[in-house]
């Protein structure tokens, strides 16, 4: 089968960790007869430079026209000071709308060869982190009302937090679905002591919680999970939560595991085109030096072979040599934990090398 996807490599690091899960989809293909064929799409601080916009009709309509979207960063110190519709954040945002991609996955494993890499205790660690985080994408504060005025105390500016049922509802139904497929346990994070959209939140996923009978639900306030996730992260199984809080809880998430350079994540609406990327951003500073951790975005791939083109056998080969190589011992710098670590290059031909002769 032929696969049409769309690449925003984008800004900073994002071309070379693009590179490195384009080299792997093609090591993939080869080894079990699909053909991908990649577009590469301009957007955010690139586009900016070239086109004056973050999001150019023309990359969205690549997009559109794709069987799915694999994206590496965007963003970075250039771009900061240029107004809100014009940062290259937007083209990410603009993409997930558009595509109407409304839900995030986010899973956070901790392997046990990079326990050394992950700042929780030892006790804490060994009893395991294996979570995936369901944050709604295309609501919520990101995407309400906002502006500016002149209030008392000097300018003011607002933005807002709304949610209808039906986000409520089809968010909380991909994180029940989920968890029907994994240990059958969903937790749904809110503000509900101070928050009306919490309110409505907590109201739709206890309805939701009804039709499930056989996942375990509970709620949890945003601050107290906060602190479960370091305190307790072993009790958690999917967490299903709002844009802005999802946004927050998967890089502490991320940090359980070792690095955020390993975190993958899926966008996914009502058919099977998504958009895969690494949940970390661009970090500009480490841009081209070869100190990229590579893998969260070859894991993003992986995510892609399965939950889009249904090659879950091609996925499971990708994280098993992910796997295989970090234990063998190879690092790169950010889960070296202070020893020697590999560059990204290296990494990625590490791993190519364990798909092509794997089983
Ligand atoms: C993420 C990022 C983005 C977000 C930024 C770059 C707009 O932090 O994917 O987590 O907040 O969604
Ligand atoms: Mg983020």
């Amino acid at each position: 089968m032929t696969f049409n996807i769309a690449l925003v490599p984008g800004d900073g690091i994002g071309p070379e960790i693009v590179d490195a899960a384009v080299a792997v989809l093609k090591a993939v293909g080869e080894k079990y007869g699909h053909g991908f064929q990649f577009e590469t799409v301009v957007a955010g601080g690139a586009a900016l430079d070239q086109f004056d916009v973050p999001l150019p009709k023309e990359s969205l309509e690549k997009c559109l026209h794709s069987d799915s979207v694999l994206l590496g960063a965007v963003g970075g110190p250039k771009w900061d000071t240029k107004p809100g519709h014009l940062r290259p954040e937007r083209a990410l945002l603009g993409i997930r709308k558009e595509l109407n991609l409304f839900a995030n996955l986010r899973p956070a494993k901790l392997l046990p060869m990079l326990a050394s890499a992950s700042p929780l205790r030892a006790d804490i660690a060994d009893k395991g982190v294996d979570l995936l985080i369901v944050r709604e994408l295309t609501g919520g504060m990101y995407f309400g009302p906002r502006g500016r005025s002149q209030g008392d105390l000097g300018e003011t500016a607002y933005d807002t937090e709304i949610y209808s049922r039906g986000e409520i509802l089809r968010i909380g139904r991909m994180a029940f679905e989920a968890a029907l497929k994994r240990r059958k346990k969903v937790c749904s994070v809110d503000k509900a002591n101070v928050l009306e959209s919490s309110r409505l939140w907590r109201e739709v996923m206890h309805e939701l919680a009804g039709e499930y009978p056989d996942v375990a639900y509970s709620d949890m306030l945003v601050d107290n999970a906060a602190m479960q996730l370091i305190q307790n992260p072993s009790q958690f199984d999917v967490i299903v939560t709002s844009n802005l809080f999802g946004d927050i809880l998967s890089d502490e998430a991320s940090q359980l595991t070792g690095s955020i350079g390993l975190l993958a994540s899926a966008s996914l609406g009502e058919g099977t085109r998504g958009m895969y990327e690494p949940i970390h951003g661009s970090a500009p500073d480490i841009a081209g030096q070869g100190l990229a951790n590579p893998i969260a975005t070859i894991l993003s791939a992986a995510m892609m072979l399965n939950l889009s083109f249904g090659l879950a056998e091609e996925a499971k080969a990708v994280e098993t040599a992910v796997e295989k190589v970090l234990e063998k011992g190879f690092r790169t710098r950010d889960i070296a934990s202070g020893g020697s670590y590999v560059t990204s290059g290296e990494m990625t031909r590490r791993i190519l090398a364990e798909i092509s002769c794997g089983s």
